[in-house]
């Protein structure tokens, strides 16, 4: 393992019914509150009113702040700085999916700086102070609600880059699965992408002697496989939103990545293609992780091997370690691909024409990767597989 140090300061607030305890999370001496929402999802299944009642029976001024886009857009994001420093707005709430917690993020930094909020997207500065935000999450995806990252695109230069700051960990996270109920089945299905992604980006690490962490990621894992098909055929069970919505928060608050260092080199493609074509985020991922993998899969057939026999089963007798490896990563497609994910560019109408952007963009910052540092060829024969 590598050495490190762990704190995550967000308290968590899981369960039925747990908006109840909102008014007490809050901390002391804040009075005007502002909800960040996004297109209004909030408005039509309840909870912005539940929301907005609970605060206002503990006397707090609430202002609202709504249109954050999916993939949410650095415009949006300044104009939200602007609205809190125009109206004094000493606390911010997210009730939203990844997307309303990201650009809540970014403007609580924002609101607190003179400029624009790409230099901290850019990390051209480093913020000073923020404003304390709370969130209520509605979608079970990212594991925003419990990290310090967001993500955030400038839709003038097609650029879109995740970044944090200690000052972006929500204080709370208010998670009641019966607020992911009304989620679609597309977006139920891109949220158990991103979280299984989440997770191979932290398994396909560098560093040596981690067995408790791949079997940690490899049970979250095996969970989310049992529970997904479920959900999808069910989407108002408790139990089966419960399971999905833990697993998405555990999929990427820090505990299954102590002691290595992940990938992430799906994720940064994927993040160029959605600048470019503003499409799902874990639809891209779809198409991309197992293109990825095939891509890789020399680097060390047997970590590949590893996920193939102990989390899709693959029968490793009488084969090589790189055709149980090959085998695992269609199984893996084929169970995105079941569930109702993407499997090509071409389903969302992506051709070869804007490659080189894409990979122009993938590149910006150099050479990505840690588990293979991918170079300009290598992003482009994964787009091109992708295609
Ligand atoms: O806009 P609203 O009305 O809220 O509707 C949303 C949106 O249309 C809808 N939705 C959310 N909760 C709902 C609901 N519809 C009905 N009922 C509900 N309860 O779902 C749509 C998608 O929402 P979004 O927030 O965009 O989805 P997600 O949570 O997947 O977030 C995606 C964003 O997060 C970034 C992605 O790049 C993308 O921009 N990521 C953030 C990460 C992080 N901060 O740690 C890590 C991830 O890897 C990811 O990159
Ligand atoms: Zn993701």
């Amino acid at each position: 393992m590598e050495n490190f140090t762990f704190h995550n300061p967000t308290k968590l607030v899981f369960g039925r019914g747990q908006l109840e305890n909102l008014p007490n999370l809050i901390p002391d001496g804040v009075k005007r509150v502002l909800i960040v929402y996004g297109g209004g999802s909030i408005k039509r299944n309840g909870i912005f009113a539940n929301v907005d009642k609970k605060l206002k029976d503990n006397d707090y001024e609430v202002f609202e702040f709504g249109g954050v886009e999916p993939n949410p857009r650095l415009s949006t994001v300044n104009k939200g700085a602007d609205f809190c420093k125009e109206n004094n707005i000493d606390f911010l709430l997210a009730v939203g999916g990844g997307s309303v917690i990201d650009a809540t993020k970014t403007i609580a930094s924002a609101a607190k700086y003179d400029g624009d909020a790409w230099d901290l997207v850019t990390k051209k500065v480093t913020p000073q102070d923020a404003l304390p935000l709370g969130t209520v999450l509605t979608l079970a995806a990212t594991g925003s609600e419990m990290n310090a990252g967001a993500v955030i695109t400038n839709w003038e230069t097609s650029e879109k880059y995740g970044w944090g700051s200690p000052f972006s960990y929500p204080k709370f996270s208010i998670l009641d699965p019966v607020h992911t109920y009304s989620v679609p089945k597309d977006q139920t299905i891109y949220g158990i992408v991103d979280m299984m992604s989440h997770i191979f980006e932290q398994y396909f690490y560098r560093s040596t002697n981690a067995p408790v962490q791949d079997r940690m990621c490899e049970g979250v894992l095996k969970s989310v496989i049992e529970t997904a098909p479920k959900l999808i055929n069910n989407l108002d069970s408790y139990e089966y939103r419960e399971t999905i919505m833990y697993a998405g928060t555990v999929a990427l608050n820090g505990m299954l990545q102590m002691g290595t260092r992940g990938d992430w080199a799906s994720h940064n493609i994927e993040h160029a293609v959605s600048a470019v074509y503003d499409i799902p985020h874990a639809g891209g991922l779809a198409i991309i992780f197992p293109n990825w993998m095939r891509h890789n899969v020399d680097v060390d057939p047997s970590r590949f091997k590893q996920l193939a026999v102990r989390v899709f089963g693959v029968d490793p007798s009488g084969k090589s370690d790189k055709q149980v490896a090959l085998e695992g990563i269609d199984r893996l497609s084929e169970f995105w691909t079941a569930l109702g994910a993407p499997s090509r560019l071409a389903d969302y109408d992506i051709d070869e024409s804007k490659i080189d952007t894409m990979v122009d963009r993938a590149m910006k910052n150099g050479p990505f990767g840690n588990f293979n540092n991918l170079h300009h060829d290598d992003v482009k024969q994964i787009l091109t597989m992708s295609l």
